[in-house]
């Protein structure tokens, strides 16, 4: 019995050192360990043994060798297939430029980006404001009390707590004007909400970028300077203006600036209602009820406020004709823009 399982131990390792792989390690388990293989057979064999306890100790000392040694040749096999999955794997290179398809930014966010520099050049600090306000905020605040007629202009979302998406960004008018007080001149883009029917120009969900400025001895006149030097700077050129009165409670007197249609050059087209004229920034003098409500003492300091129509101004700007491309996720139509 010892020569055979001497005899068994040398062929079990040569088998072992040419088993490559998890089937053949299986198959030499199921030579010798499985329930007709040469340990169980040597069972067989014990009772005519003379020495039975040896011999049960020699058939248990290749049982637990053969054991321990397919176990060790898993484990070895199964690292190295980890550590060949590694080696093949693609390694960052930090040295590499990126690749050609990387993103492109939205049109809305170079346009504000833009307008953002020609502000800041001229000492306007950027502000945030929050996206969900209260009625106080984005009405009473602004001098449209409750059941104020202008209210039916700006219909939008409320929550169940009474909060609602904000109709445009002077909402953060009264925020501003407590958090700084007066001399101020801060700018504010923000996305708003309206409940609209949608077509080429109007969405229920864009942009504004408001702006405002407090001092003394503000005026109409540095009103319309801002907004030339402004939309100059972003057509890079001169661009046709009209300044017709607007009604907003929150501004007196007020303003309604539109440009010429960059689209269609004036003649007329869906995107400007055929009109030729693009409603782009009202305007006017804060009304002296919004500063007081803001802490501004109004026998001092008076100041103007604008609402650009981002979204609109990057139609004109980038030309294009349907304001639902911006939402649209429509990567063909949104990936031109890369670069400011
Ligand atoms: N908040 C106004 C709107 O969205 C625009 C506006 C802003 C008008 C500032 C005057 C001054 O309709």
């Amino acid at each position: 019995m010892q020569v055979r399982i001497e005899e068994l131990k040398k062929s079990f390792a040569e088998a072992l050192a040419l088993a490559n792989s998890q089937e053949a390690l299986e198959a030499l388990r199921i030579e010798y360990l499985g329930k007709k293989g040469y340990v169980a057979e040597l069972m067989q064999q014990l009772r005519f043994a003379e020495d039975k306890k040896a011999a049960g100790q020699l058939i248990n000392s290749l049982k637990t060798y053969a054991e321990g040694e397919i176990e060790k040749a898993t484990e070895q096999l199964r690292a190295a297939a980890i550590a060949a999955k590694v080696r093949s794997a693609k390694k960052y290179n930090p040295t590499l430029r990126f690749a050609e398809e990387q993103g492109s930014y939205h049109p809305i966010t170079l346009a504000t980006r833009e307008v953002e520099e020609v502000f800041i050049s001229m000492g306007f600090t950027i502000e945030n404001y929050d996206e969900i306000v209260d009625d106080y905020k984005c009405f009473e605040a602004l001098n449209i009390p409750k059941h104020h007629p202008a209210r039916d202009m700006q219909d939008t979302y409320y929550l169940d707590n009474g909060q609602l998406l904000k109709t445009h960004t002077s909402a953060a008018q009264n925020y501003i004007m407590k958090k700084y007080g007066a001399p101020l001149r801060a700018i504010f883009p923000g996305r708003c909400f309206r409940n609209e029917s949608t077509d080429a120009c109007h969405e229920n969900t864009f942009f504004q970028l408001e702006g405002m400025m407090i001092d003394e001895n503000i005026s109409i006149s540095n009103l319309i300077y801002f907004m030339k030097t402004m939309l100059s700077e972003v057509f890079h050129r001169d661009v046709k203006v009209r300044l017709r009165p607007g009604f907003f409670p929150f501004v007196e007197p007020g303003f309604e600036l539109d440009i010429s249609c960059e689209i269609c050059g004036g003649e007329g087209c869906p995107s400007c209602k055929n009109s030729g004229w693009l409603e782009l920034c009202p305007c006017g003098m804060i009304h002296p009820n919004v500063l007081r409500e803001g802490g501004i003492d109004t026998e001092k300091y008076s100041g103007f406020a604008f609402g650009l129509g981002l979204t609109r101004l990057a139609m004109m700007k980038y030309g294009v004709k349907d304001i639902r491309d911006f939402n649209s996720g429509n990567l063909k139509a949104l990936s031109q823009f890369k670069s400011i």
